[in-house]
Parts: structure tokens; C-alpha cells; sequence
């Protein structure tokens, strides 16, 4: 059965890009066959993370009721199935938000997943893709305006009747500042899935247009992402590799 799942927070840069390109090139590392759809309409970047930026149709042209989901479907190299967002401002005149859900539903029978990455903020394109979801899986960072924002897409979330499969707490830098996992859980009410670090190699795999478990599959924090894909999958996953030592965090904090 298709699993309809919403990368949310409520608040931008928090990593729901990020997330969504790397769980769902985790997913199809894992096997599962995953499709990952930029409903961010105003600020889609999803085919950056992907190294995709061009292409002729998109889910603009499928909102407006000019082409069919499939013809706006493009297969990355891994194997993973993205449907990228117009980049022009003339791709917003016309479009439909609301037909998002019809459009999610079109899709349903054939994947295991399709994520769908949101844009930020709790406006109605936001709240069209957690109502249009079945699941969301929600991205803080961990600060009390970043966890606020998320309180707020789970209770959206709840009224719209989207289970809420966890917490994803990204860009973690282990000061003492932060909030910490218990004080995630018990403001938001939800597991904290997986910590994230923040990471330099998340910026060196942008650049690379590329996800981080590809870029560099091998470096813990794609085992980070790897576990989010396994426990959204319900798939046994034990991580194989190590974490950095406290030396080699220190350096690259001081730089
Ligand atoms: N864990 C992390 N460590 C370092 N940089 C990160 C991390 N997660 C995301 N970023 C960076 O933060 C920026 C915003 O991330 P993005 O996924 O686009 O956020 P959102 O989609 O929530 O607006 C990007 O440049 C991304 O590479
Ligand atoms: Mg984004």
C-alpha cells in the first residue's frame, strides 16, 4: 500500500529538503520503491538538493491540469522518482494548490512512499500537503522557536486527522543552549526519531547537487538519515558506522 508522507516543520531552514531527499534516496537504497514531489509552489528547491533544475514539465503543469503526475515523474540515478516544482513565477499564475490531494491520490497503488517535501510556514500550501498526507514526519531543529513552529504543524496535523510518525531533530550542535530530546518530546508530545548533527558535509553535498547518503555514504550522517528511512519503513536497520571521536568534532568546530 502507498504511504503518502509529509516532511513538515512549520518553519524554513529547518532541513525539510534535506530530509526528504535523503530519507527518500534511503528508502531506495532499502529497496522500497519511493518517489519524492516538491510541494514547496512558492520556493521549490527540491531539484537542487537532487541535481535536477531543469525540466519541461512539473508539478505546477499537473496542478494546473496540463499533464498527467507521470509526465512530470523523472528518475534520478538512484533510482528514486522525483517530481520537481516549476522554478518560474510564471508557473504560479493558475495553479490549483488544493488540487494537490487529488493529484497525491493519483499516485497511490503503485509506490511504497512518496514523500512530499513542504514549503514553510503553516499557510495553505503547507496545510494542503499535511491534509493531502496521510503521515507526517516532522523537522525541528533544536531551539524554542523552531519547536514551537513544529507543536503547531502536529496540531494542524492531528485536526486534519495525519498521523504523525516523529520528530526528526536536524542541525543538532550539542551546545548547551539547545533544547535537549526530552525537552523535544515532551513540548511536541512525540518521539524524537533521530538526531541529526549539523554537518558541513550537508553544504559539500548540496553543492554538490547530490543527497548526503550519496555524496558520502559512508559518513555517520548518512547513517543518521539511513536510520530515519528504516524506522519510517519499519525496517530492521542496524548502523554500521562509527561516529566522528570527540577530537575530530572539536576540529571541526574551531573551524
Ligand atoms: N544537519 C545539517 N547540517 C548542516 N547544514 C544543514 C543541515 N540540514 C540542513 N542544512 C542546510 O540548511 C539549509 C536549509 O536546509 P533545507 O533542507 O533546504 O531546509 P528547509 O527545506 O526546511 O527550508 C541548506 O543549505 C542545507 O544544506
Ligand atoms: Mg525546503
Amino acid at each position: 500500500m502507498t504511504r503518502l508522507v509529509c516532511v513538515s516543520s512549520g518553519k524554513g531552514g529547518t532541513g525539510k529538503t534535506t530530509v526528504t531527499s535523503n530519507v527518500g534516496a534511503a528508502l531506495t537504497q532499502f529497496g522500497t520503491d519511493t518517489i519524492v514531489l516538491d510541494a514547496n509552489l512558492t520556493n521549490p528547491n527540491l531539484g537542487f538538493h537532487l541535481g535536477i533544475p531543469l525540466y519541461p514539465k512539473t508539478l505546477h503543469d499537473v496542478l494546473k491540469g496540463d499533464a498527467h503526475i507521470t509526465e512530470a515523474m523523472y528518475i534520478h540515478n538512484s533510482g528514486l522518482r522525483v517530481v520537481p516544482a516549476g522554478l518560474s513565477i510564471e508557473d504560479l499564475v493558475d495553479t490549483s494548490p488544493e488540487n494537490l490531494s487529488d493529484v497525491l491520490l493519483d499516485t497511490v497503488g503503485e509506490p511504497d512512499f512518496v514523500l512530499v517535501d513542504s514549503a514553510a510556514g503553516l499557510g495553505n500550501e503547507s496545510i494542503n500537503a499535511i491534509e493531502a498526507s496521510d503521515e507526517v514526519l516532522v523537522v525541528a531543529n533544536p531551539n524554542l522557536p523552531s519547536v514551537t513552529d513544529a507543536l503547531k504543524t502536529v496540531n494542524l496535523a492531528e485536526d486534519a486527522g495525519t498521523d504523525v510518525l516523529g520528530v526528526v531533530l536536524n542541525r543538532v550542535k550539542e551546545h548547551d543552549s539547545e533544547l535537549d530530546v526530552n525537552e523535544v518530546e515532551s513540548m511536541i508530545g512525540y518521539d524524537v526519531l533521530m538526531e541529526v548533527p549539523e554537518h558541513g558535509k550537508l553544504q559539500e553535498a548540496l553543492a554538490a547537487k547530490k543527497p548526503v547518503v550519496h555524496h558520502e555514504p559512508d559518513h555517520h550522517v548518512s547513517e543518521r538519515f539511513r536510520g530515519v528511512a528504516a524506522q519510517v519503513a519499519g525496517i530492521e536497520y542496524e548502523p554500521e558506522i562509527e561516529e566522528e571521536g570527540f577530537l575530530s568534532r572539536v576540529l571541526q568546530r574551531l573551524r
